[in-house]
Formats: C-alpha cells, sequence, structure tokens
C-alpha cells in the first residue's frame, strides 16, 4: 500500500473525530472516502498531510511512518491536498495562484534576485510555462489572466488542483473538489481524476457527489461518527445496508442531499452488481425514514 492507516485517533476536548481508523490506498489507483457530515473525513486529510497529529496509531506513506512529521516534510515526500474551504489568493489572477505555489522550487538565488541577474528573467519565464502547463493540465489555460475571485467555484477546485500539482505529488488528498459544482462539472473532474491516475499519481477523493465517487473510485470507505463502517470496492459498499443506514441518519435539512445519495447507492447497486441480489437489497429511503 502506498498509504497505510493503522487504528489512528484524535478526539477534540470531548468528540472523537476519529476513531480507530484503518485502511490503505494502493499506488495507482483512486480512493474514495465519504461519510456523512462531520464524520471525520476533512480530519483524517488533516492527519496524513500533517496539519494535526493523531492522538494514536500510525500513518504510513511508501513504507515510511509520516505521522510525527510537520505539513512540510510530508509536502515534500510527494503528498499534496487541496482544501475544504478555497484556498487561494483572490485579488491574483490563476496563473499567478499558481506561482505562488512554485516559490519553494526557485532554482535562482536571492542574491541573483538583488542584483537582477539575467538568470532570474530566465527562471521567471520558466515559472511562467510551468504555471500555464500546469493550468492547460486541469483544463483552465483560458483563463490564466483571470483573477481567481472572479472564477466560478469549480474553476476555482480546479486551480486548488493545479496549485497541487505543481509539486509533482505522487499522492493527492482532494478535499470535497465538486463542492459547488453542477453535474456536468463534477463528470468533468471525474475524468480530470481519473487522467491524473493515468499519469502515475494516486488520489484520496473525500466528496459528498457520491455519485462521482461511484464512477472513479476503485475502493472506498465509509466513515461514521469517526469511524470505519465500509470498506470494499463501489458495488460492494454501494449495497452495504450501514451505509444506506448512516446517511439516512443525517440531519433532516440534508434531507434532499441525503434522498439523492441513497437513489445513487441505490442505482449504483442495481446497476454494478450483476445479477441483482434478490435478498438484502437496500432498504428502500421511505421505510428506513419512518424507523427513527
Ligand atoms: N479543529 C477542531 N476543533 C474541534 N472540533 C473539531 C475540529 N475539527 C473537526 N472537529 C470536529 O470533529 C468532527 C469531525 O469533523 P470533520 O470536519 O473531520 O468532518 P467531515 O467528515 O469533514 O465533515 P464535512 O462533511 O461536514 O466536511 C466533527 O464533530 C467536528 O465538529
Ligand atoms: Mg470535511
Amino acid at each position: 500500500m502506498l498509504l497505510q492507516l493503522d487504528a489512528v485517533g484524535k478526539a477534540f476536548g470531548g468528540v472523537s473525530a476519529v476513531d480507530g481508523v484503518s485502511f490503505g490506498v494502493a499506488q495507482g489507483q483512486v480512493h474514495g472516502l465519504i461519510g456523512p457530515n462531520g464524520a471525520g473525513k476533512t480530519t483524517l486529510i488533516n492527519l496524513i498531510s500533517g496539519l494535526m497529529r493523531p492522538d494514536r496509531g500510525a500513518i504510513c506513506f511508501d513504507g515510511q511512518r509520516i505521522d510525527r512529521l510537520p505539513p512540510y516534510r510530508v509536502a515534500a515526500l510527494g503528498i499534496r491536498r487541496t482544501y475544504q474551504n478555497i484556498r487561494l489568493f483572490p485579488a491574483m489572477t490563476a496563473r499567478e495562484n499558481v506561482t505562488v505555489g512554485q516559490h519553494t522550487r526557485r532554482t535562482d538565488t536571492l542574491l541573483e534576485r538583488l542584483w537582477f541577474s539575467p538568470r532570474v528573467a530566465a527562471e521567471e519565464r520558466r515559472l511562467r510555462d510551468e504555471a500555464l502547463r500546469l493550468l492547460a493540465r486541469v483544463d483552465v489555460s483560458d483563463l490564466a489572466e483571470v483573477r481567481a475571485s472572479n472564477l466560478s467555484y469549480g474553476d476555482q477546485r480546479r486551480l486548488e488542483i493545479a496549485r497541487a500539482l505543481g509539486s509533482e505529488p505522487r499522492l493527492l488528498l482532494l478535499d470535497e473538489p465538486a463542492a459547488g459544482m453542477n453535474g456536468t462539472e463534477a463528470r468533468a473532474l471525474g475524468r480530470l481524476v481519473r487522467s491524473l491516475v493515468g499519469d502515475g499519481l494516486t488520489v484520496l477523493l473525500v466528496e459528498h457527489n457520491v455519485r462521482l465517487v461511484m464512477e472513479v473510485c476503485d475502493g472506498i470507505t465509509v466513515l461514521d461518527f469517526g469511524r470505519v463502517i465500509a470498506d470494499g470496492t463501489p458495488a460492494e459498499v454501494s449495497r452495504d445496508e450501514a451505509v444506506i443506514a448512516a446517511y439516512l441518519g443525517t440531519d433532516d435539512d440534508q434531507a434532499a442531499d441525503v434522498q439523492e445519495t441513497i437513489a445513487t447507492l441505490e442505482t449504483a447497486a442495481g446497476s454494478l452488481i450483476e445479477p441483482a441480489p434478490a435478498q438484502g437489497e437496500a432498504p428502500r429511503p421511505g421505510a428506513e425514514t419512518e424507523a427513527r
């Protein structure tokens, strides 16, 4: 496994945000991490990226313990992430936002920059070309000179991915990259994620868009209240009753989302499993809601 979590735990005060979580992500796969709001998905990404330290358990990347390393060391090993709450410089252009992520990879020295050495201009050109290449990689070339604040949510999220790709990561952690996207944009994002894996990357995908997760992931881990409640292929997870029950247990104000998620799970279960199971199918949403 490229990434392996073993009995990882993290509590905030009395809240056990991540509670004994173990799962692995194989090299070259898209692995989905799903679960209702507050399940602990972002906390897990914070733990893997070194932003937080687990209270217990181990996180290994390519056979090396990383759970005591600071974020910059984790990044240097080839793990990069995007944020659930977009973190761009709103007044900068798309190209500048990507270039900012590149500053640690400059090859000219501070002294050369102070003396306006010709190497500085060459380096600026190289960074510019590199930024344009990254923007092209996520299909936003035409928006290079547009301010980040003027981009749609979908394009802002693509821009965050472009910035994360700048350091040629081996593992990309995406925290709800399809949030704010319509169905067409989300499908295009799914194709982008698959193409990144085609380039040799491994992706851990946190998403509420279960349809997207079912379509692009090789394996899925489902969290609820900080615990793993299911782990398997999309087909296995989509017919898991604990998974459907976990989504049914969420707040009423998310009812529409939840109903769509369950419909997606059922559709996926129907279309992915041949033949459809005679027994133990996903419970009907209505019946289950009444029970609660
Ligand atoms: N920095 C923090 N301090 C205190 N509690 C936190 C902190 N971060 C997360 N939590 C709590 O930990 C639990 C898990 O939160 P987390 O953000 O990881 O969930 P999530 O699965 O990403 O949810 P969402 O789908 O809403 O993004 C929640 O109960 C949350 O309130
Ligand atoms: Mg989150």
